[in-house]
């Protein structure tokens, strides 16, 4: 028994901050942002937005497209760096927003590569038989984690949420293969150290900017296209596959300079590479969901056609899925 994608949704915020806009907030020029990164315009969400309501809208779109009502489903993942609250989790705020009153409820944290440990979580429990159908989100506000001191991260990253229902099906269904990776010790290249049991929230904590996204950016970049390329091959290799048998190739949208290195070096022409990344940034957990549903929406992604899935973050954590959709 395989896992299938039986709907998706996703949902961004109204409000446009373009690179032009940018340049009125830090000590940067469009031109810069566009050749070095791909990125145009990012959305983000008003304040006091709860991280739970962004990802209500996508979830909401994912079950209408499954046909499945809320009381249907046995469990609820969040990914996401950005919790409404410490405590409890956005899966419970968004198990009672949307009166899924049966469904476990619990958040998963990998950074960017969230989305693809919640999707190999929730095909692990539905091919174990436990549970039927389980809805996996990923969501994130990273606008509140940019420093607007510090011009290289903060032109990066944006909001929003992306989500799916996932189903038994049979063998040669839905998700194929997945892996998913680590390295702690590679922590350093990308962190937000404030808020936590290190540096709770307090004065000090505020006044050192301890809060927002810390990076190195080169190394993070040189990682990222490694490790991307690996995991990769290796969800390619695990399932029998040819990269020539991929149709479609959704690649975390981090940076379009990191897009084209991983596509060339797979082989994967432009035109089997979807990118968004010019209108929402990296928008974290949420980026392979959104951009999965909107390729889905504009009929780049058909039924049968089998997708690559590959994430790269914080942590350093990184992973893969090949899907058949
Ligand atoms: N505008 C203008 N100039 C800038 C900006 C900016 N926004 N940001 C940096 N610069 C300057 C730097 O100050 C530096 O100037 P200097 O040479 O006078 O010192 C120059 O541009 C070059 O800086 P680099 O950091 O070397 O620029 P680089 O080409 O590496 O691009 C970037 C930086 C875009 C951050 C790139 O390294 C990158 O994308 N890295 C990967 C980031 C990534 O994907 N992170 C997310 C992982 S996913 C997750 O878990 C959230």
């Amino acid at each position: 028994m395989g896992a299938v994608i039986e709907g998706l949704g996703y949902s961004v915020p109204a409000n446009v901050l373009t690179n032009k806009d940018m340049e009125k907030l830090v000590d940067t020029t469009d031109e810069w942002i566009t050749e070095r990164t791909g990125i145009k315009e990012r959305r983000i969400a008003p304040k006091g937005t709860a991280n739970s309501q962004i990802t209500l809208g996508a979830a909401q779109k994912a079950l209408s497209e499954a046909n499945t009502q809320p009381m249907d489903l046995d469990g609820i993942i969040v990914a996401t760096v950005t919790p409404d609250m410490t405590f409890p989790a956005t899966a419970c705020f968004l198990q009672d927003k949307l009166g899924a009153g049966k469904a476990f409820a619990f958040d998963m944290q990998a950074a960017c590569t969230g989305y693809i440990y919640a999707l190999t979580v929730a095909d692990s429990l539905i091919k174990a038989g436990t549970v039927k159908k389980i809805l996996i989100c990923g969501s994130d506000m990273l606008s509140l984690l940019m420093d607007f001191q510090d011009r290289s991260t903060c032109v990066l990253f944006g909001d929003g949420a992306g989500a799916a229902v996932l189903g038994p099906g049979n063998d040669n269904e839905g998700i194929i293969s997945s892996r998913i990776h680590s390295d702690g010790s590679l922590w350093e290249l990308l962190y937000a150290p404030g808020g936590g049991t290190v540096h709770p929230i307090c004065e000090e904590t505020i006044k050192g900017r301890l809060q927002y996204i810390r990076m190195q950016g080169n190394e993070t970049f040189k990682s990222a296209v490694t490790r991307l390329v690996e995991v990769s091959r290796e969800v390619v290799e695990a399932s029998g596959m040819e990269m020539d048998d991929v149709d479609l190739f959704i690649p975390h949208q981090a940076n379009q300079r990191i897009l084209n290195a991983v596509g060339k070096r797979l082989g994967l022409d432009d035109d089997r590479v979807y990118v968004n990344l010019s209108r929402y940034g990296n928008t974290s957990a949420a980026s392979i969901p959104i951009a999965m549903a909107e390729a889905h929406e504009k009929g780049a992604l058909k039924k049968g056609d089998i997708v690559l899935l590959s994430a790269f973050g914080a942590g350093l954590t990184w992973g893969a899925a090949l899907v058949r959709f």
